[in-house]
């Protein structure tokens, strides 16, 4: 799938295959250390080839998970994926995580990437999809209530960062 971004750039989106491997672990090394927003810190997220793959080959042996690849001019510029499971009470739903490179912001590549996991969701018949993100952490709390998610809950304390806590936001979107 390709997507003009706003500085006329193409966005290409594609599902991960094991190939990607490589590039995911420099994207993740890059994006840990741009941004206090995601769970790893840099120090934390330490990942082999052979890891990676590993990861890829068994995200897809759960039917209702996917993972998204964009790239602008061969580079990850952003990863997104929903994660589901195989049990019969609770494959209804998936959990989603979304990151974009720092240097391209505001291009609307998180819209496209939402758009792509929500088509892909109800592709899937998923009928629920949840998410988890620091209150603090504003941009990525406006993207998802542009995409309709509402605040379902809170955890107190679910972030320590510099020996300063915040609430882990929980969201959600029925579909
Ligand atoms: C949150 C994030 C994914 C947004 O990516 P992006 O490609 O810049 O987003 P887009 O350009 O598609 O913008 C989509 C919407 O997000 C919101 N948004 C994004 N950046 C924003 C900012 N700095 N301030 C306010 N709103 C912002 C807006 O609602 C925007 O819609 P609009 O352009 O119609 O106003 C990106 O900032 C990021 O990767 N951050 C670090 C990782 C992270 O926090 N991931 C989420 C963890 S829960």
């Amino acid at each position: 799938m390709t997507f003009n971004l706003k500085n006329n750039q193409r966005l290409i989106i594609k599902e991960v295959t094991e190939e990607d491997a490589s590039d995911l672990i420099t994207y993740m090394s890059d994006v840990v250390g741009e941004t206090p927003n995601l769970l790893y810190t840099p120090d934390e997220w330490q990942m082999t080839l052979e890891g990676e793959k590993t990861f890829i080959k068994n995200l897809k042996k759960v039917n209702t998970s996917v993972m998204y690849v964009g790239r602008v001019n061969g580079e990850v510029v952003t990863v997104a994926n929903l994660q589901g499971n195989n049990k019969l009470k609770t494959k209804h739903r998936v959990e989603l995580a979304i990151s974009v490179k720092k240097a391209f912001f505001r291009l609307n590549i998180a819209t496209y990437m939402m758009e792509t996991l929500i088509n892909k969701a109800k592709e899937m018949s998923i009928t629920k999809i949840n998410l988890g993100v620091f209150e603090t952490n504003k941009p990525a709390i406006y993207l998802y209530k542009k995409f309709g998610f509402k605040k379902e809950g809170s955890m107190k304390r679910g972030i320590k960062m510099a020996d300063t806590y915040q609430d882990l936001i929980y969201m959600g979107k029925c579909i």
